[in-house]
């Protein structure tokens, strides 16, 4: 019988002794990682904490193993190792190359289509599995494994109850709460056919101007370490259990080691240049109990510790990870995350699997990925003893899970079951987690509010479910949808509006807070837009300007005399002092999900106005003071009124005007364009570009007339009346820009147009340092703006230097053309899809 322990410290020793032999050609690709050696982001595995994992080891699944590699093709076992993306993939690449895994990234879906509905997903995974087991080719045809974001419920799919983002989870202090989460969660993971979340996120952000800080629960590790055992139990059931596909399971995936959460100025994918002590109180805290549950797979992130990637860091992946920390499942890297390792490309990373990344997500890189990684075994480069400890870990989670058992996925416990997506009783459980995670910073006495009277729901949030929901719901950023593909789900709106009329009462929707009948209260809801990845850092904690237009409906309503409470939706604390001032009464909402009706459960009492539910939740992180953290708390972790606390007075809390966006992926915006770059005009050879400050302005001597026209805000647009000739419009800047990581994402250039007059042609593209590349698209004339959108990938093969541009935007025309330009900035919600050509 061969333990877990066994097995990971005899091939750790069999690695450390094949590392003083590797080939010329390795040792010159990896920088030096000295066994036992020193330096920065090399981790001393004696300080971290040791672990016992409590999956029991299983002497039958074990020989079974051992029987498999024996079987088993270098080719096979290359296979398990690597991981492609449902876009990239068909079921014959997967009985080809014997793919151990598929995934569905956040912008992927059965058939092209991110929203296809959930029996379209079922047949893919028959499919696919069906593909995975053919042994025709004399293979031994092991079945392979589908993982997807269920980051918030089974959050891929339409249809399935949406839960609070972690963030709101962190409010509620519940970890039985949590478990049941993850218990239904699993459940509608299973219906749909796949077997394996990519969940939790134990992040422990520490700097919220991180876009991704809502994906996790807390601040404060402690508070982050008391969820991740339940949600890893609700997900996957007890440690013991070694049928998972039996029961109603599927395994977890605790993210992303490590510090994705802790990286300078909260920036994604980031370097985080924390000492070791902080990395592992902080940082490594979570991973103690999701070992300690016996979690499945660990995803490893995308950032770097001490400047050091973390997907070639051996020292913590192997050497704490897998050896102290005793962890037996399997470990994944992230999307393309190899690509970033000092040395490595997107096809070719042979750093990451001796560091100890068992599977490579490859998404649309996994045949370059597994051709390397099969060339370099062929020839010895990476040694077999890592492979077959690789694949034995992805074998015995297969094991685990009663994979080999378990039959095609229409074939298991639940499949199919399509009642259970968005199932009464599960809705239930997300519309108690919306009740428990509220948090009550305010309240002079409006809440609760009188379910007879007149009330009216303000504000661009009210009635949008998409926006309740944020980032990984149905698409990758949660933008491009709308409540149309929310059956079954609850806004704000409805559900404010059910309770009242229960009561005798009426809500009127207005989202900007005009009435034709004077209502008794008004609730404004506000806040962030879905983000997700890149989308969301910011440079401050200001709430966006553009974002602050309800401000303005707070203040109308207040001065008519009626009663304003605000409720905010967002993944993080941030800087509104204005709102908090002239509200009466202050929620913050977090991304509650699909359940809005719980909103109302806590904000309208009954008809003696006495509350129905209280307000439980408290701060999962301190709310700021200003839109920077430096300038001290407004109110601490932990911080949240209920409706026991006593009235108190208010002292006007200090305003600052904030005026500027912080994204800094908004390039042109307002009709400017981002602080420091410039607007130019440039013409043909030999003509000296015009650089564009005030309107109306001339241009290239007169060929081209700059003026002002409306978008979004007044004079927001530029409009380019061009007589003739070959014309650009170009943003330049002096610090160049590196797009590299969004490139690599599925990230777009988005520039709105206005055409009153097409050109005979023109073309979008950007240059940096040392290469420019453009695509040429089909500008039509259209009365409307429209946001067009190139994926950056394309400029990218077109020549487009994307580690340094210096000039991001260039719009080149032929012929006689007069259009507007209204925003340019990087996203991925385009309207019109410029092909790749
Ligand atoms: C994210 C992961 C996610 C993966 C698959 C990555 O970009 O960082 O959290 O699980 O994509 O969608
Ligand atoms: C995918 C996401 C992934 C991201 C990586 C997107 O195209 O849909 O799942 O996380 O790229 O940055």
């Amino acid at each position: 019988m061969i333990s877990f322990r066994a097995t990971s410290i005899a091939v750790t020793a069999a690695l450390l002794a094949g590392c003083a032999a590797v080939p010329v050609d390795m040792e010159q690709r990896q920088p030096p990682l000295a066994d036992g050696g020193d330096g920065p982001g090399i981790a001393h595995p004696e300080i971290w904490p040791a672990y016992d994992y409590p999956v029991p080891a299983n002497p039958q699944a074990e020989q079974r193993i051992a029987d498999l590699l024996n079987r088993m093709t270098l080719e096979e076992k290359i296979g398990q190792l690597v991981q492609a993306d449902l876009c990239c993939v068909t079921p014959e690449d997967v009985r080809r190359y014997n793919l151990g895994s598929i995934l569905v990234g956040g912008n992927s879906g059965p058939g092209g289509d991110d929203l296809a509905p959930a029996p379209e997903w079922l047949k893919a995974a028959d499919e696919f599995y069906l593909a995975s087991v053919d042994r025709s080719d004399g293979g031994v045809g092991v079945p392979l494994v589908w993982g997807t974001d269920a980051v918030h419920g089974h959050s891929n799919i339409v249809g399935a109850t949406i839960f609070p983002h972690n963030i709101g989870l962190g409010a509620m202090r519940d970890p039985s709460l949590v478990e049941k989460i993850g218990a239904v969660t699993a459940k509608e993971i299973r219906v749909t056919g796949q077997e394996w979340t990519f969940a939790p996120t134990v992040a422990v952000p520490q700097d919220f101007r991180w876009g991704r800080a809502y994906e996790g629960y807390s601040s404060d590790p402690e508070l982050v370490a008391s969820y991740v055992g339940a949600m890893v139990r609700g997900l996957q059931g007890p440690p013991t259990n070694d049928n998972l596909l039996a029961g109603p399971y599927v395994i977890a995936s605790t993210k992303h080691f490590l510090a994705d959460g802790g990286t300078d100025r909260g920036v994604d994918q980031g370097d985080s240049s924390i000492d070791e002590e902080t990395l592992r109180d902080i940082h490594g805290l979570p991973y103690g109990p999701a070992i300690g549950e016996g979690v499945a797979t660990v995803m490893v992130s995308f950032s770097s510790w001490q400047g050091r990637k973390m997907t070639g860091n051996r020292s913590l992946v192997t050497d704490v990870l897998k050896d102290r920390m005793d962890f037996g499942g399997f470990v994944v890297s992230d999307w393309n995350a190899h690509g970033q390792v000092e040395g490595c490309t997107n096809e070719s990373c042979p750093e990451a699997l001796t560091a100890g990344i068992d599977m490579y997500m490859a998404p649309d890189t996994w045949k370059p990925i597994y051709e390397d990684l099969l060339a370099r075994a062929r020839s010895g480069e990476v040694s077999m003893e890592r492979i077959d400890e690789a694949v034995a870990r992805i074998l015995r989670v297969k094991m685990r899970l009663g994979l080999f058992e378990a039959g095609k996925p229409s074939d298991r416990p639940l499949s199919g079951e399509y009642d259970l997506l968005g199932a009464p009783e599960h809705r239930e459980v997300a519309r108690q987690a919306v009740r428990q995670s509220m948090v009550l910073l305010k309240n002079q006495g409006v809440l609760p509010l009188r379910p007879g009277g007149r009330l009216l729901v303000a504000g661009d949030g009210a009635d949008d479910i998409a926006r309740q929901s944020g980032g990984w719901t149905l698409s990758w950023q949660g933008t491009g949808i709308d409540n149309s593909d929310f059956p079954g789900a609850t806004s704000i709106f409805s559900g404010l509006k059910q309770t009242v009329e229960a009561g005798g009462g009426t809500a009127q929707l207005s989202p900007d807070g005009s009435f034709s009948e004077r209502p008794d209260a008004a609730i404004v809801v506000f806040g962030e837009k879905p983000y997700a990845e890149f989308q969301g850092d910011r440079a401050t904690l200001a709430l966006d300007p553009e974002l602050t237009a309800p401000y303005e409906t707070m203040r109308k309503l207040k001065a008519q005399g009626i009663p304003v409470v605000a409720l905010m939706l967002t993944g993080r604390p941030l800087y509104v002092n204005p709102a908090l001032n002239m509200a009466d009464a202050f929620v913050v909402a977090w991304l509650p999900g699909s359940e809005g009706g719980g909103v109302a459960d806590v904000l309208v009492g009954n008809a003696a106005g006495q509350p129905r539910h209280g307000f439980t939740g408290k701060l999962p992180a301190a709310w700021p003071q200003t839109p920077a953290m430096e300038d001290g708390v407004l109110f601490p972790f932990g911080y949240g009124l209920t409706y026991g606390t006593a009235a108190q007075g208010w002292t006007p809390l200090p305003e600052i005007a904030v005026t500027e966006t912080s994204d800094t992926r908004s390039w042109f915006t307002a009709g400017s364009p981002a602080s420091g770059w410039s607007l130019l005009v440039g013409g043909e050879e030999g003509d000296v570009q015009t650089r564009v400050t005030t309107v109306p302005a001339e241009a290239l001597r007169g060929r081209v007339r700059v003026t002002a026209t409306d978008y979004l805000v007044q004079e927001g647009g530029r409009r380019f009346t061009i007589a003739d000739g070959d014309t650009s419009v170009l943003l330049r800047n002096f610090e160049p820009v590196n797009v590299d990581r969004e490139t690599n994402g599925d990230v777009k250039l988005l520039f709105t147009l206005r055409v009153w007059d097409a050109p005979d042609s023109a073309s979008i593209g950007a240059g940096g340092e040392s290469g420019r590349g453009a695509v040429s698209f089909d500008m039509q004339q259209s009365s409307e703006w429209r946001r067009y959108g190139i994926p950056l990938k394309c400029l990218r093969a077109q020549g487009a230097d994307v580690t340094e541009l210096t000039l991001p935007f260039i719009l080149r025309t032929q012929g006689t053309a007069d259009y507007a330009l209204g925003e340019v900035r990087l996203g991925t919600d385009a309207e019109v899809d410029v092909p790749c050509s």
